[in-house]
């Protein structure tokens, strides 16, 4: 399992520090079995990760750029989040995708780079509203899975989550239903296991590559609480959950990550 909390643009750096110590005290951090990570804004990471380094909660950003480095006025590469300790990166939020113009390809080119430099990425996906009701939103959801994970082998796949993330659920309070989430979960595990099939042949790394799709983490994102964390976590193909609002409340983070234990 994999609880990850995304800050987006809020909290300054005092006010981290201050959540960051508060959500001590509200996560166990004895018999935890599950990865835990937080995502702060860029300018709070470094003092997060100095604060956490020896806890069990992980950090990670929301964003980076591909290039390694270069003239690329205002972008964060992967190797200078790897320099501070981050662990993750959140690629191709539907916030990136909506308001930054992130396609696929950039996702794509960030999620090798990301890779490469040792940072895990969280790869989202996921439908709009519109989508949902007009268009053949399972559809869009494959070319995403597809397209923002082409050309990774199998190991770099296994570093990799997913995390489905309905557009219309995210900061509505509208959660999509647990089964609605499983049919979703289902799906691109299912796309993943396309992309690498294995082998019943049993060709040169066919054992490995067939259970890919069945180690890799897809998460669950979209109006996630304390309330229905628990059912959404219980599903079959559900690994995880990617939280936003109520991850800025460190009691309901902490019994978010006791749902999942
Ligand atoms: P909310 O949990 O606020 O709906 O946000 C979800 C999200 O966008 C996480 O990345």
């Amino acid at each position: 399992m994999l609880i990850a909390g995304n800050w987006k643009m809020y909290k300054t750096l005092t006010e981290t520090v201050a959540l960051i110590d508060d959500l001590l005290l509200e996560i166990p951090q004895d018999n935890v079995t599950v990865d835990i990570v937080i995502c702060p804004s860029f300018t709070a990471l470094k003092t997060a990760t100095d604060k956490l380094s020896n806890t069990i909660l992980r950090v990670g950003a929301q964003n980076m750029h591909w290039k390694k480095e270069g003239a690329f006025t205002g972008e964060i590469s992967a190797g200078m989040l790897r320099d501070i300790y981050c662990r993750y990166v959140i690629l191709g939020h539907s916030e990136r995708r909506q308001h930054f113009g992130e396609t696929n390809e950039i996702v794509n080119k960030k999620a090798h780079a990301a890779i490469q430099a040792s940072l895990r990425p969280i790869v989202c996906v996921g439908e709009t509203l519109d989508e949902r009701e007009h268009k053949d939103f399972k559809k869009i959801i494959h070319t995403q899975v597809i397209e923002s994970l082409a050309g990774l082998g199998p190991e770099q796949l296994a570093e990799v989550a997913v995390a489905y993330e309905p557009v219309w659920a995210i900061g509505t309070g509208k959660v999509a239903s647990p089964a609605q989430a499983q049919e979703i979960h289902h799906l691109i595990r299912e796309v993943l296991r396309e992309m690498h099939p294995g082998s019943k042949k049993g060709h040169k790394g066919g054992a490995r590559a067939s259970s890919v799709a069945e180690k890799i983490r897809i998460l669950y994102g979209g109006s996630v609480k304390p309330a229905n964390a628990k059912e959404i976590l219980q599903q079959p193909d559900i690994d995880g959950v990617l939280v936003g609002g109520a991850s800025l409340d460190p009691r309901a983070f902490g019994e978010i990550v006791k749902a999942a234990l």
